[in-house]
């Protein structure tokens, strides 16, 4: 670890899976309890908006029940004792990196815990319900919607990510699948550009061939150990 200073780590619903929130792939994961084309498609809201906005208004409920685990009490610690650059990527949309403590947190896919006013573009922090079409609190307008990245939407801040990937020593991915694009594509971005690479995640992910070192548990377990790892290096 001695030549490690700039960190970027992805993580994804793994991570949070031993705090209660459902995953979205493998068994009882979301995408089989509902069709993505359904509710998390910009013509899913445009065609039957009631069903998009319940999907997420139980959503949004359900993450305020859950905790944080030991897995993000881990990257909290490590995000406040580490002296280089440390970025953590998340595609989660739950709060609970921050309710950990980690304060270098990117959320690519947005969060459940932010409404979107497609009138005047406006983000207010967000805990109830939409359905019932709540006025936008900036301009009025009952325009609001779930601040998440739907399938065929852009991931946010990805400039920032492909800066910090250029800038990193370390890629470290934690509880993804590597099904879903741009952030499947960071490890082969990140080795590309000479960076090494390690994933922690119950079980070999689709892009598993391309980390130079791979961890399989629960991350519970993995990531605590790793940071341990790394703090004392
Ligand atoms: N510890 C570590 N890894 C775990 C655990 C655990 N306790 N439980 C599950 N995993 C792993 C699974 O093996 C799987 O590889 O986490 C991964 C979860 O994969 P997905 O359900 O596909 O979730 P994710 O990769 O985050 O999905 C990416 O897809 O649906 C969209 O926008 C959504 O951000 C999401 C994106």
């Amino acid at each position: 670890m001695g030549n490690i200073r700039n960190i970027v780590i992805l993580t994804g619903a793994g991570i949070s899976a031993e705090s209660g929130i459902d995953t979205f792939r493998g068994g009882g994961g979301l995408w089989e309890q509902h069709k993505v084309e359904d509710v998390a498609t910009p013509e899913a809201f445009a065609r039957d908006p009631d069903l998009v906005l319940r999907f997420y208004d139980m959503r949004r409920e359900a993450i305020q029940t859950k905790e944080p685990n030991p897995a993000h009490e881990a990257l909290a610690q490590l995000d406040s004792g580490w002296k280089g650059e440390l970025l953590i990527v998340t595609q989660n949309v739950d709060d609970l990196h921050e309710r950990a403590g980690a304060k270098r947190v990117l959320h690519m896919h947005g969060t459940h815990l932010n409404a979107w006013c497609t009138a005047c573009d406006v983000r207010t922090p967000w805990r109830d319900t939409l359905v019932e079409r709540p006025p936008c609190p900036e301009c009025g307008e009952r325009a609001l919607r779930p601040d998440v990245v739907w399938f065929g939407e852009m991931p946010y801040e990805m400039e920032r990510i492909y800066g910090a990937l250029r800038e990193a020593d370390l890629f470290v991915s934690i509880g993804t699948s590597g099904a879903v694009y741009p952030a499947a594509g960071f490890v082969r971005e990140a080795r590309a550009m000479g960076v090494r690479t390690l994933e922690l995640n119950l079980e070999p992910s689709q892009g598993t061939a391309w980390f130079d070192d791979a961890r399989h548990g629960q991350a519970s377990k993995l990531v605590p150990q790793w940071v341990d790892e790394v703090l004392s290096s």
